[in-house]
C-alpha cells in the first residue's frame, strides 16, 4: 500500500518509522516532511494546510491510504476532502476535530455527559470576562477557543494578568478568530499525564500512558515550549487511575461524540490532571500528541499499519494494540532561544543509532547533502530500555552524541518521573 503522511516533525518522523515496519506498507509519501524525514519517505513541498494541493497529490500518485497527524489539517477538514475522493484515511473527519479545534465545543461536551473536567466559564465578549474576573480565585485559568499553537492558555496568578489575557486574546486577537470566545476555567493541581489511544468510533483502546515536559528549562521553569521531553509509561498512571480513567473519560467521551454525531476515528489524545477529587480532562487532541509519540510508538509491538485500517474501518478490537513491558524517553535538541528567537542553518552531526535508539528529527532542512537545523525543536534523541532509568541514561547518552551550533537541551527529562517510580 502507498501511504500519503500530512505534517512534517519529529512525531511525523516516529509515525513513518513505525509505518515502515508493516509488512503492508509500501511507498510512504511525507507532505511536506523534513530533511530528517527524507531518510525514511519521499518528502513532497505541499504544506499540511494546503489541502487543495493533498488532493491533486493523492491523486496523481493514486495513494491507497492517508494519515493525517498535524491539527490544523484535521480541523480544516482535510480527512472529509481526501475521504470525498476516495483516499481512505486515519484521522478524524473536520466535525469529530472540533473536539480539539473548539474548546468550548469540548467542554460543553464534557458537561453535558458528566465528564470530569475543570469548571468554567464561557465568554464571547471582554467586558463579561473581566467582570467575572474581579470576583474569580486566582490562578485562574484563561483559555481561548480555538487552535492557538499550543499558546491559547494562560494560568492568571493575579486579576492584572487575568484582565491583560483577556485583553490579548478577545480586544487584541493575538490569535485571531480562535480568541472569539473564551473560557475561564477553575485552577486545577497535580501530576499531568497524557494518554494517546486508537478509536475507530465504536471501541477506544488506549496507548502506553506519557508524560510531557512542556517548559523551556530544568524544574519545569521557563517558558512554555512545543514539548522539551517525554518519557513513557507514565508512573502516576497506575492501573488502579488507568481503570477509572476508562470508566468516567474515554468511554463516556467517546460515546458522546458518537451520540453527538461526531463519531472519532483516529488518535484522541486525552490530556489528563490527576487531581485530588480524580483525573480530570484538561484538553482533548484530536491527534497524536508531539513528543509523545515519539516515546509511545517505539514500544509499540502491534503493526501500526494494522491497526489504523482497522480504525479507518470501524473493526478496532482490543487485541491489536499491543506494548513492550520497558520504558522510553526522548530528550529534544533545541536551538538556544526556542521557543522565542533562535538562529538555524547549523550543520547536524548524528551518530548512527544502535537497537532501541531513534532519531526523529523536527526541525531540519537538507542543505545538498547536508543536514542542517531549520526549527526550533530539531530533533529527539530516543531510546527504549527494560527500566525507565536506564532509557533515560541511554537517550541522554544517545543526545550527547549529536551535535550542532547552539543546541539546548534540558538535562532532567524523567527525573520527576523516576522519582515518583521510586518513592
Ligand atoms: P495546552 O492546552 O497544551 O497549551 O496546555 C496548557 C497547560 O496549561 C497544560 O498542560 C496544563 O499544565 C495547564 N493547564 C491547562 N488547564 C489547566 C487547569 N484548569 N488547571 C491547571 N493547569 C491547567
Ligand atoms: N505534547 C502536547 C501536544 O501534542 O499537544
Amino acid at each position: 500500500m502507498d501511504i500519503l503522511v500530512v505534517g512534517g516533525g519529529g512525531r511525523e518522523h516516529a509515525v513513518i518509522k513505525a509505518l515502515k515496519k508493516s509488512r503492508r506498507a509500501g511507498k510512504i509519501y511525507a507532505l511536506p516532511g523534513n530533511g530528517g524525514i527524507a531518510a525514511d519517505a519521499e518528502c513532497v513541498p505541499v504544506k499540511a494546510t494546503d489541502i487543495d494541493g493533498i488532493l491533486s497529490f493523492a491523486r496523481a500518485k493514486k495513494v491507497d491510504f492517508a494519515v493525517v497527524t498535524p491539527d490544523d489539517p484535521l480541523v480544516l477538514g482535510c480527512v472529509d476532502a481526501l475521504e470525498s475522493v476516495g483516499v481512505p484515511c486515519f484521522g478524524p473527519n473536520k466535525a469529530a476535530a472540533i473536539i480539539e479545534g473548539s474548546k468550548v465545543f469540548s467542554k460543553e461536551l464534557m458537561k453535558k455527559y458528566n465528564i470530569p473536567t475543570a469548571a468554567s466559564e464561557t465568554f464571547t465578549n471582554a467586558e463579561d470576562a473581566m467582570r467575572y474576573l474581579e470576583g474569580a480565585a486566582f490562578p485562574a485559568v484563561i483559555k481561548a477557543d480555538g487552535l492557538a499553537l499550543g499558546k491559547g492558555v494562560v494560568i492568571a496568578n493575579t486579576l492584572e494578568e487575568g484582565k491583560a489575557a483577556v485583553k490579548e486574546i478577545m480586544c487584541d486577537k493575538v490569535f485571531g478568530a480562535s480568541g472569539n470566545s473564551i473560557l475561564i476555567e477553575e485552577f486545577l493541581t497535580g501530576p499531568e499525564v497524557s494518554v494517546l489511544s486508537f478509536t475507530d468510533g465504536k471501541i477506544v483502546v488506549p496507548m502506553l500512558s506519557s508524560m510531557d515536559h512542556k517548559r523551556a528549562g530544568d524544574g519545569d521553569t521557563g517558558l512554555n515550549t512545543g514539548g522539551m521531553g517525554t518519557i513513557a509509561p507514565n508512573p502516576y498512571y497506575t492501573e488502579e487511575v488507568a481503570r477509572e480513567c476508562m470508566e468516567k473519560i474515554f468511554r463516556p467521551t467517546i460515546e458522546a461524540m458518537a451520540r453527538e454525531g461526531r463519531p472519532f476515528k483516529g488518535c484522541l489524545y486525552f490530556g489528563l490532571m490527576l487531581t485530588p477529587n480524580g483525573p480530570k480532562v484538561i484538553e482533548y487532541n484530536c491527534r497524536f500528541g508531539d513528543p509523545e509519540t515519539q516515546v509511545v510508538l517505539p514500544l509499540l509491538k502491534s503493526d501500526l499499519l494494522e491497526i489504523m485500517l482497522a480504525v479507518r474501518g470501524g473493526v478496532l478490537r482490543e487485541d491489536m494494540v499491543r506494548f513492550e513491558d520497558g520504558a522510553a524517553c526522548c530528550v529534544v535538541l533545541a536551538s538556544a532561544g526556542y521557543p522565542k528567537h533562535y538562529d538555524a542553518g547549523y550543520p547536524i552531526t548524528m551518530p548512527t543509532v544502535g537497537p532501541g535508539e531513534e532519531i526523529y528529527v523536527a526541525g531540519a532542512k537538507l542543505r545538498g547533502e547536508e543536514l542542517v537545523t531549520a526549527g526550533g525543536r530539531v530533533l529527539g534523541a530516543v531510546a527504549t530500555a527494560k527500566t525507565l532509568r536506564r532509557a533515560i541514561e541511554r537517550a541522554y547518552e544517545l543526545a550527547d552524541n549529536i551535535h550542532f551550533e547552539n543546541a539546548y537541551k534540558r538535562s532532567d527529562i524523567g527525573s520527576r518521573a523516576l522519582a515518583a517510580l521510586e518513592e
